[in-house]
C-alpha cells in the first residue's frame, strides 16, 4: 500500500529566484497539504549525509555546492499515493526531458540546479522527512 507522505526541498538556486511562492501555490493546488515546512541552510557536511547514496558519482561534489548555495525549503507533503503524484508535478530530474508545466519544467536552471527534489520511493520519503523534522512536528 502506497504511504500519503513525501519530502520536499526547494533548491537554493529557485530560492534567490524567488520562486518560493509560486513553487508552494502549484503544490497546494495539486492537493498536497502541507503538514510541515522549514527555510534551513545546509553545510557541505549535511548535504553530503542527505545525498550519501550519490557519494561515488561525478556529480557528487558539484551537487553538495549547489545545495549549499543559499537557504533551502524543506517539507512534508499529504496526499494520497503522494510520492508518485509529486514526481508527476515536478518533472523528470533533467528539466530538459520535463513536461510542459512541471515544477522543473517552470524554475529549474539545470539538471545539478533542478529547483526541487521529491522522495523516489515512501521508504525514502520517511527517512528524509526524518532527516529534517522530529515525528512531532510532523504528524
Ligand atoms: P534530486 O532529485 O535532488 O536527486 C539527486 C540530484 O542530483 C538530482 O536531483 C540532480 O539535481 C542531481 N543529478 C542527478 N543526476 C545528475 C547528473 N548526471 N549530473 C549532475 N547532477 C545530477
Amino acid at each position: 500500500m502506497a504511504a500519503n507522505i513525501t519530502f520536499s526541498m526547494i533548491k537554493p538556486d529557485a530560492v534567490t529566484d524567488k520562486h518560493n511562492g509560486a513553487i508552494l501555490k502549484m503544490i497546494e493546488e495539486a492537493g498536497f497539504k502541507i503538514k510541515a515546512l522549514k527555510m534551513t541552510k545546509l553545510t557541505d557536511e549535511r548535504a553530503g549525509q542527505f545525498y550519501e547514496v550519490h557519494k561515488e558519482r561525478p556529480f557528487y561534489n558539484d551537487l553538495k555546492a549547489v545545495m549549499c548555495k543559499n537557504h533551502i525549503v524543506a517539507m512534508v507533503l499529504e496526499k494520497e499515493n503522494a510520492v508518485a503524484d509529486f514526481r508527476k508535478l515536478i518533472g523528470a530530474t533533467n528539466p530538459a526531458n520535463a513536461d510542459a508545466g512541471t515544477i522543473r519544467k517552470l524554475f529549474a536552471r539545470s539538471l545539478e540546479s533542478n529547483a526541487i527534489h521529491g522522495s523516489d520511493s515512501d521508504e525514502n520519503a520517511l527517512i528524509e522527512a526524518s532527516f529534517f523534522f522530529a515525528q512531532t512536528e510532523i504528524f
